[in-house]
């Protein structure tokens, strides 16, 4: 049986995520944003980092779906769309968001893609960063928590599918 050791109370996080809607709020002004969910792992971060950003930011949402094909562990990583973005993003600030960030390279190629659609600007939202082994160079303007170099679980993240509904995030012990 596996083991479980709360690493981040859901306090923390709703705490952690009103800050870091108020902060991209603050950093947009009223400059119109899209928002893109980067699924499975962020939709739990996602639906509450959006709900935090004030009424009035102009602010629309998409969602990308990755297929990834390669040997991760020796960072060969090829990355598609399985579900495309559905906004025209070109001359638009893109906020793209994030379950967590290790080490790097899904992440870079999600921004390559981005990037030939001639964003306005390009950032990137993850919940979690754990840049012990990070091997692509990428750098994220927000971040939630950094961490370390421990398998997480729960608000969105998963073991083989398994634990993404668990309100905290958890380290996963087997
Ligand atoms: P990267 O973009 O190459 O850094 O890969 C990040 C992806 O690896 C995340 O979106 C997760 O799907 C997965 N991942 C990395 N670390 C963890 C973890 O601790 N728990 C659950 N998934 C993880
Ligand atoms: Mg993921």
């Amino acid at each position: 049986m596996p083991t479980f050791i709360k690493l981040i109370d859901e306090q923390d996080i709703a705490r952690r995520v009103q800050e870091l809607g108020q902060e991209i709020c603050r950093h947009y002004g009223d400059e119109p944003v899209i928002a893109v969910c980067v699924l499975k792992g962020a939709f739990l971060f996602f639906s509450d980092l959006v709900r935090a950003f004030p009424q009035q930011m102009d602010v629309r949402l998409d969602f990308v779906r990755l297929a990834s094909y390669g040997d991760r562990t020796h960072g060969a990583e090829k990355v598609e769309f399985k579900k495309d973005m559905e906004t025209n993003i070109e001359g638009k600030h893109v906020l793209v968001v994030e379950d967590i960030l290790h080490p790097g390279l899904t992440v870079a190629a999600i921004l390559e893609i981005l990037e030939e659609h001639r964003p306005a600007s390009l950032a990137l939202c993850p919940l979690l960063d754990k840049p012990a082994r990070r091997k692509a160079p990428v750098s994220a303007g927000y971040v939630g928590f950094e961490i370390e170099d421990k398998f997480v679980v729960g608000y969105g993240l998963d073991f083989a599918e398994q634990y993404r509904n668990l309100p905290a995030i958890h380290v996963l012990q087997e």
